[in-house]
């Protein structure tokens, strides 16, 4: 298994690594430079690993910001916190950003990095499963809006993503769980081997937490979401297949408010729905479905309940897929093959729902 894997973007290419000392990098990187350093993390991640970082804090040009919690601290207050803290230290062109966190963390300080002075360079630690295996890696960054997530952005690449899998030893159980459900993700819309990796090994993942296997799925999955953003940088045809049950998913949250399903939990039944649609569709043979269906119901989720159907399907009929006059939805030929169908009634998606 390699130890690196590299995003090929030009003069924006950059590598993923694997270290088991990431302040040993963060030191390495500021050292580098005579402009001031800034760390973006948060108390909790702070304090879990103090051991870790306590060699980072006699550093002279490196500072620490922490964020809130939750996806509250993606707001435009965070980024002028941190663009104003920069800019009242003297922050320079040269000076860096370390973002250690999961993916709240990464998207405000990427969002930082590419607007302070017109952008500075910015490094990825990631800290969630979510983040090594997708948030970190792609360059999107951005704040959200009261009307929606991640309205706000720009897509702008890390110099470096280190992953530290030191990291998922204290990620509660409910976020690896649901983290999962975008490596699966990746199994199904592109890499079969990766699926069976994971059906096959599932109590080894969930239970144990084998670092082994883990490392491998971080590493297939670096390497998928790598070559699509590659191709793809912005977000086109091939990007679009990413999106692989989060057209449900995202109504599913919505639905909640946001409040009682995690992302990657709401993306588990989006992706229910599109296999059964599949399914249904003739391009997902019988076995194929269930071997789909028999794995997606082995990871623990919330059950939840849909008491008022018309309100999800507004939320559905609402989607920016759905907006624009032909619908695109992401099927499975088989499994480890996407595609783009635009053959899809409201019909399809409502008798879908059925596998919530
Ligand atoms: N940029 C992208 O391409 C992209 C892709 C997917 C998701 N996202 C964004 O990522 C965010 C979700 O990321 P997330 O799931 O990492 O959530 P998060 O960043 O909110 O982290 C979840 C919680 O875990 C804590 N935490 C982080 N690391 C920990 C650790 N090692 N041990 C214990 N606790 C730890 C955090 O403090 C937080 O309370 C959303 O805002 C979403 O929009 C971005």
């Amino acid at each position: 298994m390699s130890n690196k894997v590299k995003v090929n973007l030009g003069k924006e290419s950059y590598d993923i690594l694997f270290s088991s000392d990431f302040a040993l990098s963060i030191k390495n990187h500021a050292e580098k430079v005579k402009s001031d350093c800034l760390i973006i993390t948060q108390k909790n991640i702070a304090n879990l690993f103090q051991e870790q970082f306590k060699v980072l804090h006699n550093i002279d040009n490196v500072f620490f910001i922490y964020l809130e919690d939750g996806e509250k601290a993606k707001s435009i207050d965070s980024i002028m916190k941190i663009c104003n803290y920069m800019s009242e230290k003297n922050f320079d062109r040269s000076s860096k950003i370390f973002a250690v966190g999961g993916g709240v963390v990464g998207d405000i300080s990427g969002f930082a990095a590419s607007i302070f002075m017109r952008g500075i360079d910015y490094y990825q630690y990631p800290t969630t499963l979510l983040a090594m295996i997708d948030s970190s890696v792609g360059g999107k960054t951005g704040i959200n809006l009261d009307k929606g997530k991640n309205l706000v952005g720009r897509i702008y690449q890390p110099k470096e993503v280190l992953i530290d899998t030191i990291f998922l030893s204290t990620l509660p159980g409910r976020q690896f769980n649901a983290a999962l459900a975008e490596a699966i993700k990746y199994g199904f819309i592109y890499d079969r081997d990766l699926f069976f990796l994971i059906n096959n090994n599932i109590e080894n993942i969930l239970q144990n937490r084998s670092i082994e296997l883990i490392k491998k799925i971080i590493t297939n999955c670096c390497e998928i979401k790598s070559d699509i953003v590659s191709e793809d940088v912005n977000e086109n045809e091939l990007r679009m297949i990413l999106n692989f049950g989060h057209t449900i998913g995202h109504a599913l949250e919505a639905y909640q408010n946001y409040k009682e399903l995690l992302h990657g939990e709401a993306i588990f039944y989006g992706m229910k729905c599109a296999i059964s649609i599949s399914h249904k569709k003739g391009s997902l043979n019988e076995s194929e479905y269930n071997t789909s269906m028999e794995v997606l119901n082995r990871f623990n989720l919330p059950l939840i309940k849909i008491q008022d159907k018309e309100k999800l399907i507004a939320l559905i009929k609402n989607d920016k897929k759905f907006r624009e006059k032909e619908i695109n939805f992401i099927l499975l030929d088989e499994i480890g093959k996407a595609y783009i169908s635009s053959d899809i009634k409201m019909n399809d998606i409502e008798e879908s729902l059925s596998c919530i």
